[in-house]
């Protein structure tokens, strides 16, 4: 634990005004739950034998007998706030995102904190892979805005309950003749989670993992369908991505999608956060940058090493487990930390949020797809842009292009979609045109000199 000086606090501030920003410009609102749960909702909903809850909660009994834990992580508090307000009854999905501090008992390392902090976002009531993708482009537009280069998102699916089980008996064919060559933790994950064995970093256990059968194979035909779909959305937003079959994530609650997004850095790029003094030799969080790729390349490529920046993914059973109804939700948490180091490093300016100048106001499949084609566009060429993918009434999406400030809305219905057209309204006259999605920049880098 670290204390936070002046210097440090000015990046922060303009991380956390950037990240409030672009959550409110998706949508998400808000929320703040306690530093200390029951930590019955830590067993339940990320798993006794995940390694953040067997080994690294900070866990204690009140006086009053009530055994409670600081927070490890913020997407179960999340799940328990859903429940807890019945959240269920408020229009879907219900997207909140939190910043606030965390608590694991890791060893100290460089990037890794036993309190850190964390920018999360957490959509609930949305089972369509556009909300996937929707959390992933938000951390990935935040990090181009913030100049972050040289990031790539690594994803892979894990299922859902029914696929895992024929899943999990092969992975424990795989695994039961080389139980003996493992580390000690993963000859006991071997027993009790076999899933988590894809999790470590051992080198002796990481050359068993190259072999090891790949959950990809094991999909039901929905799990299947729904990581295809978030594939064609990465594709359609030019998102660079990574396929690594192997990442399964450390928390017990992911269903079907997970996914890290990572930043290279140089071996020998210094990288500090926090007082000088808790520099330590280089950690685990940065693995050398072939390794993980497919987990089957040989480490030809040592020069570079990877930083997970964000992590996160579905997680269609969390909400049930901690009591309430069974509602669809993905999410993911940014470490704040790990950003400013990068940040520091390569002596990044961090600008402050400007308001955005269009608005993407979409309705239906066809038009969610078309429209993130076209939020890369206009991100690429410089236009500022907010949305509300998640939402499907016009109305209410009209309603937060004007909260915004947004000049225009662009809007693209059914109709819009399969013509190539696009419905361009200024804000301040409700006049609009229909014009062709080829045309747009060019009509738009016209509007705005006027
Ligand atoms: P996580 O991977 O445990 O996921 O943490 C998310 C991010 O927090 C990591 O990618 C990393 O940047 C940062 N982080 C984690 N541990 C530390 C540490 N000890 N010191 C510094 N930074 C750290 C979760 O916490 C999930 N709740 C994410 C999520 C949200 N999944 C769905 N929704």
């Amino acid at each position: 634990m670290h204390d936070i000086l002046p210097p440090e606090q000015k990046i922060r501030e303009r991380i956390f005004n950037l990240a409030r920003a672009v959550s409110g410009a998706y949508g998400f609102e808000r929320i703040d739950t306690p530093h200390l749960e029951d930590t019955e909702l830590f067993y339940a909903g990320v798993g006794r034998s995940t390694d953040v809850v067997s080994k690294q909660m900070y866990s204690f009994k009140t006086r009053g007998g009530d055994a409670l834990t600081l927070r490890p992580e913020g997407t179960a508090p999340a799940a328990r706030a859903f429940t807890q307000h019945a959240m269920w009854n408020l229009p879907q999905p219900v997207k909140l995102y939190y910043f606030g501090s965390f608590f694991r008992h890791e060893s100290p390392q460089r990037g890794r904190f036993r309190e850190f902090h964390q920018w999360g976002l957490e959509l609930f009531g949305d089972e369509h892979a556009v909300a996937d993708a929707e959390v992933i482009q938000i951390y990935s537009a935040f990090l181009h805005e913030l100049g972050i280069k040289n990031f790539f998102v690594e994803v892979n699916s894990v299922g859902c309950k029914d696929c895992r089980s024929p899943y999990r008996a092969e992975l424990i064919r795989y695994y039961r003749p080389k139980v003996k060559g493992l580390c000690r933790d993963c000859k006991e994950r071997f027993s009790q989670n076999p899933l988590r064995l894809l999790d470590c970093l051992q080198e002796k256990c990481v050359m068993v993992k190259k072999n090891a059968p790949q959950m990809l194979d094991y999909l039901c035909e929905a799990c299947k369908k729904h990581f295809a779909l978030l594939l064609e959305f990465f594709e359609e937003l030019s998102i660079p991505y990574v396929l690594n079959p192997h990442l399964v994530r450390g928390l017990d609650y992911y269903t079907r999608t997970v996914f890290e997004i990572y930043s290279e850095i140089k071996s020998a790029e210094k990288i500090s956060a926090g007082p000088e003094t808790n520099e330590q030799p280089a950690s685990s969080i940065e693995q050398p940058v072939s390794s993980i790729r497919t987990g089957e390349e040989e480490d030809t490529e040592t020069d570079f090493k990877k930083l997970a920046l964000v992590s996160g993914g579905r997680y269609d059973g969390l909400v049930e487990t901690v009591g309430g109804r069974a509602t669809a939700a993905v999410g993911g948490a940014l470490g704040v930390e790990r950003l400013v180091f990068l940040v520091k490093a390569r002596n990044i300016r961090v600008s402050e949020p400007a308001k955005p100048k269009v608005f993407l106001v979409q309705l239906g499949d066809l038009a969610k797809k078309k429209s993130l084609k076209l939020m890369e566009e206009l991100r690429r060429s410089g236009v500022s842009m907010a949305e509300s993918l998640g939402r499907d009434s016009i109305r209410s999406q009209l309603k937060i292009a004007d909260r915004l400030g947004a000049e225009f809305a662009l809007i693209i219905g059914q109709k819009e979609a399969i013509d190539g057209m696009v419905i361009v309204r200024e804000m301040s006259s409700s006049i609009q045109e229909t014009i062709p999605q080829i045309k747009l920049i060019e009509t738009l880098k016209k509007k705005f000199r006027k």
